[in-house]
Parts: C-alpha cells; structure tokens; sequence
C-alpha cells in the first residue's frame, strides 16, 4: 500500500484544473444499463472507483473500456440480474445498478453493501423506492433480491432528501409505465446530471434540481453519450488547499455555481476569492478566521467537504463549531488531526474546533476518501513531515491528488509502505 509524505509550510501558487465528478460519473455509468447500445462517457476522472463501477459493468455483461479520460461502454450483451457482494463490498455506490436492472429486467439482485467508515449508511430508501414503484423486493442471503412484472409509475416520498435513491427512483422510473413524482428529491448537481443524460437517452424527466422531480415513464431508452461535470468536492478541496497554506491558486475547469456554499464559507474565513476567466482565484488569508458550518443537503454546505473545512479550523483564530446533519458520526478524521496537535472534541455529530498556531508534522493513518484528503490539508502547513498512510481511500476520489499538489509548489510524494 502507499502513503503520502507531505512536508508542510509551502505556500501553494499557480493553477490547477479540476476532474471530472466521481458522483456524476458512477451513477451515469450506472444508467447505461437502462438501453442497450454504445456509449462514451467523457471528461471521465481516473479512479478507483469508476474502475470498480467499469468491473461491475463487465460482471453484468458490458464490454467497458477505460481511456484516458474517456469510457466507452457497450451495453449490447447486459443480461446478468446479479450484483455481486465482492464489488458492491467495495463501493456503496454500487447500488446504483439497482434500479437500471430491475427496470430493464425485471428481476435484479443486489448484494446489500454492509457498513461503512462512518457509520451504517442504510439503503431502506432505495429498497423502499422500488417497493413503491411495485416490485416484491425480498432480502436473501445478503441480498436484495426485487421482482417485477413492468415498474408502475407512483409517488415517491423520501423522509430526507437522499442522492442515490433519488438518482436509483429516476432510472427506474424512466422505464416504468405511467408518471412517477419524486418528493423530497435531492437536489445535487449530480442529480441534475444524471437528468440530463438519461433525457439524452429518451427518458421524459422534469423537476430535476428542484425537490420535486416529475417522470413520465418510456418503453425504451436509447444509448448516447455524455460529458461528465466538474468535481464540486475536489474544487472545495483544492480551495482550501489554497486557503490553508496562504496562497494564491487559480482553479480551472470548476462550476463556480457548484460551490456557493463552500465559496461563502471560506470567504468568511478571511479567503479572497474572485472569478477570473471561466475559473476561480482563490487567495488565502494570513491567518483564517473561525467560522461556524453546520452541513446539508445541496445547495447548503457539503457534508464531503466537512473533513476538510475543518483541517482549515484547526490552525484558524479562535473557535469554530462544526455540525455534520447528514451523518451521525462522520469524525474519522478528528483523532488524526489531533495527532497533528489540532484541538478538537467531539460530541455525538458536533466537532468544536480550538484552532491552534501551528500543526506539527506526525505519522497519520487515513480511514477515508474525505479524512485522507483533510489530513493531506493538515500536512500542508504542519511543521515537518507528515506521513499519510493507507491512501488507497484517495485514489478512490481525487485524481492524482499529489501530483496537483506537486504542481502548485507543495513538497509532497508517494512512496510504497
Ligand atoms: N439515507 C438513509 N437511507 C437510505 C439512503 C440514505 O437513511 O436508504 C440517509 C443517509 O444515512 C444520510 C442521508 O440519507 O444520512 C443522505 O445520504 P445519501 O443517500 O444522500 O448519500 P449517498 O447517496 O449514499 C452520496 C455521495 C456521498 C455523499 C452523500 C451525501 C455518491 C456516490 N456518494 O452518497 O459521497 O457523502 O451523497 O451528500 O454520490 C464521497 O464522495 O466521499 C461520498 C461519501
């Protein structure tokens, strides 16, 4: 396994551009099973994950091929119903296939995908989806196991707006007969993204970015192909890297409109920020001030850039309180910082941040993508080397992180454990 050495107090300057968004990228790759046909998905970012997606696509019978940025996926011999419990343990993400298959096949089985870093991240509203759409859905050995004769348009509820069932509710409702409302809808550009390419695709969808999206159900869908948005979260991430060390970076190749909640945080922070030329300038303040951040839903503050934001808070002012309301215990990241000399305690799903002077470099263990991105931040401006081991968690979300990093005047590298 690798790790990433970072040796902190440089200041980052010069331009980096942004990736495409891992989030609109899986669920998207998800959505070619809805046709058969030959797609190209591109401004596709390299990583581990869409590779696990392209492998699940293959399992189900898809000739996927990765280019440099692009994919090519042909859907034309999909006949396998069966997600296995070996990919979908690898990403959550994967139960997205779920309402793609069932919607084309009638019968899907998805292994369910168990825990995760921060907690159990359940999956009722997906199943429960289906269930209203009216499939029997059963759970067998670890499986999520749904039949139906046709999907039937119907109402959809969600308790909290919720991403993937929200994009697993649109893909089997496009082929479902009749009109299918979804309630509650999650609001992320991803899920406007998704939209867009299943309408290029033939689906009848409207609503899309607002939280209620309406779906007038197709007989059939048709392959295209599609452009991948920008990553909003590794922008963010890129913004505070910036922020942190003091610096002055021009980030490229980002939907500025993606990011307001975390533009108008690092503002308050003392960050100045500008748009220049199609992207974002963004310099950091000498000494960040403290700033309360409470997460939500799109369009308030991603809960994906809550690690991150608050590597920032630990050397800013004063005190800051950060409040994660989408997960219960997402803090992966606060013993690591701490190990870096951050002062922080949590309580249940708030973190309270007594920002310090300086970090000192430490020998940290990384538990996921976002607490591996907030520790590399941290390392940043930590006195000395920090050593960020079990980076595989990166380099399932941040496309070559370190040889960006590299590129705007960090001193960081990547050596074998
Ligand atoms: N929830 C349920 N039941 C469900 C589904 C969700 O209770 O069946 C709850 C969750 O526990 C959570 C809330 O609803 O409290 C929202 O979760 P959501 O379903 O929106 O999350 P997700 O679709 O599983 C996506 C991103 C995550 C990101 C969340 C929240 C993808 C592939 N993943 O997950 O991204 O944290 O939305 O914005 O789109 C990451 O990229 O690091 C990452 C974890």
């Amino acid at each position: 396994m690798d790790k990433i050495i970072v040796e902190g107090g440089r200041r980052l300057e010069g331009e980096v551009r942004i990736s495409g968004a891992k989030n609109a990228a899986l669920p998207i790759m998800a959505a070619t099973l809805l046709a058969r046909g030959a797609y190209t998905l591109r401004n596709v970012p390299s990583l581990v994950d869409v590779r696990t997606m392209g492998e699940m696509l293959r399992v189900l019978g898809a000739g996927v091929e990765h280019h440099d940025h692009s994919i090519t996926i042909d859907t034309t011999g999909c006949e396998a119903r069966e997600a296995p419990y070996e990919l979908v343990k690898q990403m959550r993400a994967s139960i997205c296939v779920l309402g793609p298959i069932l919607a084309r096949h009638g019968v899907a089985r998805v292994s369910l995908p168990g825990g995760c870093a921060w907690g159990p991240r359940p999956v009722d509203f997906h199943i429960r989806a289906m269930e209203t759409l009216g499939a029997k859905v059963t759970l067998e050995h670890g499986y999520i196991v749904a039949e139906c004769e046709r999907l039937k348009g119907a109402t959809i509820h969600f308790d909290t707006p919720s991403v993937g069932a929200t994009e697993n509710a649109m893909m089997a409702a496009s082929l479902a007969e009749g009109t299918t409302t979804i309630e509650n809808a999650a609001r992320e550009p991803e899920i406007g993204a998704l939209a867009g390419f299943l309408r290029s695709m033939g689906a009848r969808i409207t609503g899309d970015g607002t939280d209620r999206i309406v779906i007038d159900g197709v007989d059939e869908l048709f392959a295209a192909d599609v452009e991948i948005i920008p990553d909003r979260i590794e922008a963010g991430t890129f913004m505070v890297a910036a922020a942190i060390t003091g610096g002055d970076v021009l980030i490229t190749g980002m939907r500025t409109d993606h990011c307001s909640a975390v533009i108008g945080k690092l503002k308050e922070t003392g960050a100045e920020i500008t748009e220049e030329g199609g992207g974002l300038r963004v310099k950091g303040p000498v000494w960040a001030r403290s700033v309360n951040v409470t997460t939500a839903p799109y369009p308030g503050f991603p809960t994906d850039m809550q690690a991150q934001f608050m590597a920032l808070m630990s050397v800013a002012d004063s005190t800051a309180v950060i409040t994660d309301t989408i997960y219960a215990d997402r803090f992966a990241h606060v013993p690591e910082l701490k190990r870096l000399g951050a002062r922080i305690r949590v309580d249940r799903n708030v973190g309270v941040v007594n920002g310090v002077k300086r970090l000192s470099g430490a020998r940290v263990m990384a538990t996921d993508l976002r607490a591996s991105a907030a520790l590399i931040l941290a390392g940043l401006v930590a006195e000395g080397e920090t050593h960020v081991s079990r980076v595989y968690h990166i380099d399932r979300g941040y496309e070559k992180i370190e040889k960006k990093l590299a590129e705007l005047g960090a001193r960081i590298r990547r050596e074998r454990e």
